[in-house]
């Protein structure tokens, strides 16, 4: 493959905020219990933010310092943001904005992109694209969140509030002519007629009033809304689907697979996608039990402790996946 240019992770980092949220805590909250949390999901504790102390953004910043200390990079070598949250600071502009004036980097290009708990794999793909294209050199590939904020913690919200937790996840990704380390292929899905079985319909536009009004308030529409059964049924089937798709597009299959890392939705999704392909459990990366679930940052956390850990080798074949609200789904197949 003479000059061609691929694209590569050089660098990892995360963040996650110090307040640690026991489930034991949120039966202080609401009528839940640690049994029923652990049995349904796996997690045992999550991060939230402290007002004043955390942003989504200076979450962002924090775990893209460390990605580009570890891939030997100062902030000025980035070329291009790509943001995944659907938490962002402001309801505009992004928080790409945001974490590019933090780390001093005027004038490039920020993508701030709302693919929920896929968001990190199409930012991924965006970086991607655009490095092979020869349009950027180095992107910084982003997911944050804050959704303690957003969450209803009364026992009217207690079956999607005890699943998410707070974070982020950075990855740096850099051009390279080396075939042997790379993203291989990225694929990406959506279906919009799912769009509302896992939503939050407010503040909406598509209004004959105010987009915030007391009634609206009133009425639920800022809370996140999930149709927990119908979404987890169509991710056993997708995160499956997804995976195949890109290891039979490179002639692939699961024996060459080193690692799975999916994002962290339910531990009983993740088992049940590891049970079906044949894959040994240390083969699939979990950290839900002390993260919850954080929507576009639950890649990247993982991907950079599988990191840490000694888990990524050269040469190694893995596999990023996600599914969540749109319906969105994805994967990246990487040789790292
Ligand atoms: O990351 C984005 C994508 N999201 C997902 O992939 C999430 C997919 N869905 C899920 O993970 C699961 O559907 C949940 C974990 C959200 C819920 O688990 P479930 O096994 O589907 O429970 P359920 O909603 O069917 O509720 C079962 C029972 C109900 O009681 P009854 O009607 O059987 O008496 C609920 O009221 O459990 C009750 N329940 C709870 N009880 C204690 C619901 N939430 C709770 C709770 N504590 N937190």
């Amino acid at each position: 493959m003479p000059n061609m240019i691929f694209s590569r992770i050089t660098g990892l980092g995360y963040y996650v905020p110090d307040k640690i949220v026991t489930n034991q805590d949120l039966t202080q909250m609401m009528d839940t219990t640690d049994e029923w949390i652990q049995e349904r999901t796996g997690i045992r504790e999550r991060r939230y933010f402290e007002y004043g102390k955390d942003t989504n953004a200076s979450m962002a910043t924090a775990a893209s310092r460390q990605a580009l200390q570890r891939a030997g990079l100062q902030p000025g070598d980035v070329d291009v943001i790509v943001y995944a949250t659907i938490t962002p600071d402001y309801f505009f502009p992004g928080s790409a904005f945001l974490m590019q004036r933090e780390l001093g980097l005027e004038t490039i290009p920020v993508f701030d992109i709302r693919q929920q708990c896929s968001g990190f794999v199409y930012a991924l793909s965006l970086a991607d694209q655009y490095i092979k294209s020869g349009m950027y050199k180095t992107a910084l590939v982003v997911g944050s969140e804050i959704q303690s904020s957003w969450i209803d913690k009364s026992t009217a919200g207690r079956s999607t509030a005890v699943i998410f937790g707070d974070g982020a996840g950075a990855a740096v990704v850099q051009a390279t002519s080396d075939p042997s380390r790379r993203i291989i292929s990225t694929h990406l899905h959506a279906d919009g007629r799912f769009a509302e079985e896992l939503y939050v319909r407010d503040p909406g536009s598509s209004r004959p009033d105010r987009p915030v009004t007391q009634e609206l308030l009133d009425s639920g529409g800022f809370n996140v809304h999930m149709n927990g059964n119908a979404v987890f049924k169509h991710a056993i089937q997708r995160f499956g689907e997804v995976i195949y798709e890109a290891l039979k597009a490179n002639n692939l299959t699961e024996k060459d697979l080193s690692l799975l890392v999916p994002h962290q939705a339910n531990m009983r999704i993740s088992e049940y996608v590891r049970q079906q392909m044949g894959l040994d459990p240390e083969q699939v990366i979990n950290n839900i039990q002390r993260f919850g679930n954080t929507t576009a940052a639950s890649i990247p956390i993982a991907l950079t402790e599988a990191w840490e850990d000694g888990k990524l080798n050269d040469g190694d074949i893995i596999c990023l996946a996600a599914f969540g609200s749109g319906f969105t789904w994805g994967s990246a197949l990487i040789q790292w």
